[in-house]
């Protein structure tokens, strides 16, 4: 099941008011929605977004109980689109909630996790290259760098020189088989080759689904949608990510579209952790819409 991440902090950071339309740029699960659309009663509506199709089958339920959460599968790129065809010209609020959820990384077809044998896949939606074609096509540079990049992982080219050295002798398909090799090529203790391994393998999730590319575009969009005081509220998982969410409010705070209302970003307490790891490393930043 997926437990929703700092839900009181997002929905006192969004304001919410019965009425409200507020759009979840990333439903997963339904978790925020759900806890949202209790806030704004019948009378508010909910936009909720997720590039995965298999999203609403996972949030049935909860779409089901609330008739006024109107399911979209669309990148959240695609905003604008996403809010035209539900005839919505401006919003009260706009949440995202980046990465994956606990259901894509339960479908073990969808290669998100090392823990299990899988094949390397890791896509959110069809379209798009895999994970496996693009370990057994990148040259050693472009997967040295990119684990470098989207992980800060220290073992990156030997990582990329062992997985060129080993899909000449066997196509690498399987998350096994990944698992191995980043194995044998990170040094230290088991706790610390494992940690390498959570690196590479969020490292080729970022780079299979594109998912810091449209990060800023998106952000800017959803706040040029809010109306005066409308709150934007966005929850990162990692350190790359924050730092272009902190950039986008930023430059929007500069340009005088937003007002930032979290200098430093929340963190979820012990009492939370304790009861949802994947709350650990979760960084919540609010802006409100200048009011004119
Ligand atoms: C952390 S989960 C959201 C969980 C949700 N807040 C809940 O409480 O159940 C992130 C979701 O965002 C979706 N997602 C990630 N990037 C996206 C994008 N660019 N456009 C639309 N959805 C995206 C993923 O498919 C995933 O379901």
């Amino acid at each position: 099941m997926h437990i929703p991440v700092l839900l009181a902090e997002v929905l006192s950071g969004l304001n919410l008011r019965p009425g409200m339309i507020i759009a979840d740029c990333t439903m997963g699960g339904g978790g925020h929605s759900a806890a949202i659309a209790e806030k704004i009663g019948a009378r508010g509506r909910i936009i909720a977004i997720d590039r995965d199709q298999r999203a609403r089958q996972y949030a049935a339920g909860v779409l089901d109980r609330y008739p006024n959460i109107e399911f979209v599968r669309s990148n959240f790129s695609d905003l604008g689109k996403a809010l035209a065809a539900k005839n919505i010209q401006a919003l009260d609020g706009a949440l995202f909630d980046l990465g994956v959820s606990s259901f894509q990384l339960d479908i073990l077809e969808r290669g998100f996790s090392w823990k299990t044998d899988c094949p390397l896949d890791m896509r959110m939606e069809a379209g798009g290259l895999t994970a496996a074609e693009i370990v057994n096509t990148y040259t050693e540079k472009e997967l040295a760098d990119l684990i470098y990049v989207y992980s800060g992982e220290r073992y990156s080219r030997r990582i990329a020189r062992n997985i060129c050295a080993e899909r000449r002798q066997n196509s690498l398909n399987s998350s096994a088989q990944l698992r191995k090799i980043i194995m044998r090529s990170a040094s230290g203790g088991y706790s610390t080759r494992t940690a390498s391994l959570a690196r590479v393998f969020q490292a080729l999730r970022i780079e299979v689904n594109q998912e810091l590319a449209v990060i800023e575009q998106a952000l800017t969009a959803a706040a040029n949608y809010l109306k005066p005081d409308g709150r934007l509220a966005v929850i990162s998982f990692h350190s790359l990510e924050d730092r272009l969410v902190k950039n986008t409010f930023r430059g929007l705070q500069k340009q005088n579209v937003l007002r930032i209302i979290t200098k430093k970003p929340l963190t979820a307490g012990a009492a939370e952790i304790k009861n949802n790891q994947r709350a650990r490393s979760a960084k919540l930043r609010l802006g409100a819409k200048y009011a004119g």
